[in-house]
């Protein structure tokens, strides 16, 4: 039987990998990496070099496909997510069918933990369950790039014995957020703070958290909201990509 590993890796910081994901890291024989383009090829380096420091006396191989790119034409963004992960779908079962043999491990290094805001183990599921693939898969929990924002920040994400929730830009945007105390947003293309009305809640934002790159700000929004837009905007230019989480809290 073949079996592949989705490890958890953390948010950016190497240090960041717990004992269970140096573990699976050197039981793995071939990493699958996606790559999504130049401008993310910092990512796979990281991931290269995790394995370097990590992996001790164990022989194993990268396989680097090209990670398929999501479509931003007429397709609502869930069919546009869905059309991608069809398609990454393709790309993992290709890989597992020729690169992987029977009694093999496989590898799949996903940023900062498996369950939040990542397809891989969802599109593993998927081929297990259209029957066209056999394998056996384990999912490696790892650090959430929120919770390496709250640690850095010195937070707590909840008030006491509150809700949070974790959204994204897209519906903050949209106002299609509850109405509790505590809310954190990710993958935030268009500055949706912005629209938060009440300049008193308060932002702790961070980007590229726990790398050499990171960058914090936190205040009231009516306070610190231009500093954060401006700091995007020259990261974006800088890096090609920004790569921030928030976490908002209401008065
Ligand atoms: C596709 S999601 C992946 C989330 C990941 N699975 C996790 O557990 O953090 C990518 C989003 O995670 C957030 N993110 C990931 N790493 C980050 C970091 N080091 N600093 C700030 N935000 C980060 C950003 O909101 C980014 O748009």
């Amino acid at each position: 039987m073949k079996r592949l590993l989705v490890i958890g890796i953390g948010a950016g910081d190497p240090d960041h990998l717990t004992m269970q994901a140096v573990k699976a890291l050197n039981r793995v024989d071939v990493f699958f990496l996606m790559d999504k383009g130049p401008a993310k090829h910092a990512l796979v380096d990281l991931r290269r070099a995790i394995c370097e420091r990590y992996i001790v006396d164990h022989t194993y191989r990268f396989i680097e496909a090209e990670s398929p790119e999501r479509q931003h034409g007429d397709l609502d963004y869930t069919r546009s997510v869905e059309a991608l992960n069809r398609a990454k779908q393709a790309t993992f079962e290709r890989l597992i069918d020729e690169e992987l043999s029977d009694g093999q491990c496989g590898g799949f290094l996903v940023w900062g933990d498996p369950s939040l805001y990542d397809s891989t183990v969802r599109i593993l599921q998927a081929i297990l369950d259209s029957g066209r693939c056999a394998f056996e898969f384990e999912v490696i929990p790892g650090i959430s790039s929120v919770q390496a924002l709250a640690a850095r920040h010195k937070v707590p994400l909840n008030g006491i014995g509150g809700a949070l929730e974790i959204t994204t830009g897209r519906r903050l945007a949209k106002a299609q957020v509850g109405d509790g105390a505590s809310v954190v947003v990710m993958l935030d293309a268009q500055d949706a703070y912005r629209q938060v009305s009440d300049p008193d809640t308060h932002i702790y934002w961070g980007a590229y958290v726990g790398t050499p790159d990171e960058i914090l700000i936190a205040g009231r929004l009516g306070e610190v909201a231009d500093d954060i837009e401006r700091t995007r905007k020259a990261a974006r230019q800088a890096n090609g990509w920004i790569m921030d989480t928030y976490l908002l809290r209401k008065p």
